[in-house]
């Protein structure tokens, strides 16, 4: 299984350009599934999480076209509406195919997530979301089985539904739902994340009708019929986030391109607050980065966009292992989402857990050590520790950073890091 190897000590300098947004293509291209004729998209980053959903995509029977960032998908011949245990085990969210396949096809059989590192992440909101809009339901054998024959036109129909919990996901599967539904959906308590703008604004080009994405109410007027359409996917804010605590914890200067303040107005305080020099062009799309490595800790508190993303929290809090004083990390969205302290602690980082409250307190030096990834955002905060630690940072288990950073080793050489991948 493959390594990656940081030698730290390395203040990382330069340009470095975002990729598109891995939350934002995920639900776009499972919304290939509502058109009768190709979507063309163009910014899908090479990563394992997209590689999945391609497979899964054609394996329901959509020719895929894929060309370097550039993807087009037909859904004009879909002989398979299931996703399988197997394939949602791997990826969670191809819980996504489940409210375009109902709408379109009027049946689909989705299997349950499952457990997943972070905690329970049910799909209950998705559930009675569809529900709500008349669908028939049934847990079978560990599978989600819905259909819409019994309705008329056999076509879900218009609702009203608040989701009790901010569900993006839920959201983004609704909304792909509502948009071939017989009627007026609102749905109340929405998502209001940056991600679900984009999918409504694809949706919209495909032909849908939908007011309101980015507020905490998204109305969707249905429509009998979606088309293809051409959609760049908008970049990724997650990714522009770890690049710029990179640059801020090894007291460098990074220009990140292709990068959208507008949606980064919480990490771009904190970091400020930490003593970060961050200049923005909004006109650009630029955002750049300036530290001399001495920050500060600071409080976090994870909760819907657009307060401070869950997403960051792991790599706020190996900036915090290396700042001066003390942080309060609290964790609001997910219930097991501290798996990174553990290996933090390896690298010498002193950190207490109390429920979902972590107290950090900085030390002046971590010492590298071999680590293990465990999620995702876990994997980055690894890295970015591994970037200030002393002599060599091992770590294990890295497809979990492919599933989400595009040219993550390249991107980080071209900065003047030491990192390399062995297997
Ligand atoms: C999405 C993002 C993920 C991010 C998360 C929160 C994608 C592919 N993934 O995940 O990177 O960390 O948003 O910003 O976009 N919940 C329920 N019932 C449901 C659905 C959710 O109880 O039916 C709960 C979850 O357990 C969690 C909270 O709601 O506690 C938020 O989860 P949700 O927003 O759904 O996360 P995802 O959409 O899975």
């Amino acid at each position: 299984m493959d390594k990656l190897i940081i030698q730290g000590g390395f203040s990382l300098n330069g340009d470095v350009t975002v990729s598109g947004a891995k939350n934002a293509a995920l639900p776009i291209l499972c919304a290939s599934l509502l058109a009768e004729t190709p979507l063309h998209l163009t910014a899908v980053a090479a990563l394992k999480d997209i590689d999945t959903t391609l497979k899964l995509l054609a394996m329901m029977g959509v020719k895929v076209v894929r060309d370097a960032e550039k993807v087009s998908l037909d859904a004009s011949d879909v002989q398979s509406f299931e996703a399988t245990y197997e394939m949602v085990k791997t990826m969670r969210a191809s819980i996504l195919v489940l409210g375009p396949l109902l709408a379109r096809f009027g049946t689909a059989r989705v299997s349950l997530p499952g457990g997943c590192a972070i905690g329970s992440r049910p799909v209950d909101l998705h559930i009675k979301g569809l529900q709500s809009m008349g669908a028939a339901i049934h847990i079978k054998h560990g599978y989600i089985q819905a259909s819409t024959l019994h309705l008329p036109n056999r076509r879900l129909q218009g609702a009203r539904y608040y989701m009790d919990m901010v569900t993006v996901t839920g959201t983004e599967n609704l909304m792909m739902a509502a948009s071939l539904a017989e009627g007026k959906t609102v749905l109340e308590n929405a998502a209001k994340e940056p991600e679900v703008v984009d999918l409504a604004e694809c949706l919209n080009k495909m032909g849908a009708n939908i007011t309101g994405a980015g507020t905490d109410v998204i109305t969707i007027i249905g429509v009998e019929k979606l088309r293809g359409a051409t959609h760049n996917i908008i970049c990724d804010r997650i990714e522009a986030g770890t690049y710029m605590v990179a640059a801020a914890m090894t007291g460098g200067e990074v220009k990140l391109h292709n990068a959208r303040a507008d949606l980064l107005d919480a990490v771009i305080e904190k970091l400020r607050e930490a003593g970060a020099e961050v200049k923005v062009s909004l006109a650009e799309n630029t955002i750049t980065v300036k530290s001399n490595g001495k920050l500060k800790a600071v409080n976090i508190r994870t909760a819907p966009h657009p307060a401070f993303p869950t997403d960051m929290q792991a790599q706020f809090m190996a900036m915090n292992a290396v700042a001066d004083g003390v942080a309060k990390v609290t964790e609001t969205i997910f219930e097991n989402r501290f798996m990174h302290v553990q290996e933090l602690q390896r690298l010498g980082a002193d950190i207490s857990i109390d429920g979902n409250t972590a107290l950090v307190k900085g030390v002046t030096q971590l010492d590298g050590a071999i680590v293990m990834a465990t999620d995702l955002r876990a994997s980055a905060s690894l890295v970015l520790a591994g970037l200030v630690a002393r002599g060599e940072t091992v770590i294990e288990r890295i497809y979990h950073l492919d599933r989400g950073y595009e040219f993550l080793e390249e991107k980080l050489t071209k900065l003047g890091a030491k990192v390399r991948r062995s297997n």
